[in-house]
């Protein structure tokens, strides 16, 4: 089983970016806890970092490519800022069929109204929002279980 985590807009700043609302953990930091929990879990895991809405759709598709590199099975997606504005990162969620968990280290729901909106919960299997870095490591949890009980 291989996964991949996509991390939008902002998130290479973690660390130093409002630590008051996302911590100080790093993206590295983060990455390298899911590459350890992944292992102990047995499944190969991924992960990707991008500014740009359309290096994101391209890195979905690459994943929901069967006959691609780089296949996966299921994809943890915390897409940032995109998450509330970008039809084209659902429309490529949808489009490649890889089961999807939606995360965020901050609860979206108790900040501003516009982050209320999400364009990709209504298709995800699940959304974990508010932990910090945890919320990726209850994501990894729940997105692998949920693939090994449906395989
Ligand atoms: C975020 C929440 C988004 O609203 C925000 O734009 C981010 C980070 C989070 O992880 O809490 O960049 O996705």
């Amino acid at each position: 089983m291989r996964l991949l985590v996509l991390h939008g807009p902002n998130l290479n700043l973690l660390g130093q970016r409002e630590p008051g609302l996302y911590g100080s953990s790093t993206l590295a930091a983060i990455d390298a806890a899911l590459q350890q929990q992944a292992a102990a879990l047995g499944v190969e895991f991924a992960s990707f970092q991008s500014n740009h809405e359309g290096a994101l759709v391209d890195r979905i598709q690459q994943a929901g490519d069967p006959a691609g590199d780089t296949p996966c099975n299921g994809i943890l997606i915390n897409a940032a800022a995109y998450t509330h504005t970008s039809v084209a990162i659902r429309d490529a969620l949808l489009a490649v069929a890889v089961p999807f968990v939606e995360v965020h280290l901050s609860n979206t729901h108790a900040r501003e109204p516009f982050r209320h909106r999400s364009l990709l919960a209504d298709r995800a299997l699940g959304v974990i929002c508010g932990f910090g870095p945890t919320s990726y490591r209850l994501a990894l949890e729940g997105l692998v279980s949920h693939l090994r009980a449906a395989a």
